[in-house]
């Protein structure tokens, strides 16, 4: 038997941002260890969410693992910033930006790691002459930009042949799903081989959070091969 545990990355996205204080703490109270934090700037998707000054303020209050999620144009322009604030991984979107080997490697040379994300409409093949300095491969499941939307399943094939190609290549990043993840798809987020779930609506419309996790790891277990 394969056993792993997936990480179920709560996201701030669906959160209220008047209280995110005790959002982190209420995170860290459910036994997430990863905190996922969808910036957004009102080009790459329609809305606008928060910037570096939030994640260095919410920094000060909580030990969680930030995985910032850069849905931004230019992103290379912000890495100084949210390396400055304190984000553990920092994932750019191969789509915003068009030197992403620099910009990867920018994020490296803060010794933060990097992540590479893609939008369902692009290939893996799009992002594999950068793999292998990817700490973090963030497959979205759905069009960026909003929660609450439904997982477009056929996105999980990228995660088994992310899996695949880490296999081959001897590559060592993480594969994230990120879209429509709850517990009517965690089960086929884990047969694919992902090893982190970020759940946005999910988690924060579940008013026990620490039973929400519960069912998300059992019925993960039950996925595991
Ligand atoms: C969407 C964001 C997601 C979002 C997921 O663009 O990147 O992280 O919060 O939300 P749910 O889990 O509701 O699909
Ligand atoms: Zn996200």
């Amino acid at each position: 038997m394969n056993y792993k545990r997936i990480e179920i990355a709560p996201s701030i996205l669906s959160a209220d941002f008047s209280i995110l204080s005790n959002v982190a703490d209420e995170v860290e109270a459910s036994g997430a260890r990863y905190l996922h934090l969808d910036v957004m700037d009102g080009q790459f998707v329609p809305q606008i969410t928060f910037g570096p000054k939030l994640v260095s303020d919410l920094r000060n209050r909580s030990g969680l693992i930030f995985d910032a999620h850069l849905m931004i144009m230019n992103p290379e322009n912000q890495i100084e910033a949210f390396a400055q604030a304190g984000c553990d991984y920092i994932t750019i979107h191969q789509e915003s930006c068009i030197h992403v080997n620099r910009a990867l490697n920018m994020i490296r040379e803060h010794g933060i790691k990097c992540g590479i994300s893609i939008c369902p409409g692009t290939s893996v093949s799009a992002i594999e002459s950068v793999l292998d300095i990817c700490d973090l491969v963030l497959v979205m499941t759905v069009n960026p930009g909003f929660g609450g939307q439904k997982m477009i399943q056929s996105c999980l094939d990228k995660v088994v042949k992310l899996c695949e190609l880490r296999e081959a290549e001897d590559y060592s990043y993480l594969i994230s799903v990120d879209g429509g993840v709850n517990l009517d798809t965690i089960q086929d987020v884990v047969a694919a081989g992902a090893d982190i779930a970020v759940t946005g609506s999910a988690f924060f419309n579940e008013p026990d959070k620490l039973s929400f996790m519960e069912k998300m790891h059992s019925l993960a277990l039950e996925s595991f091969h």
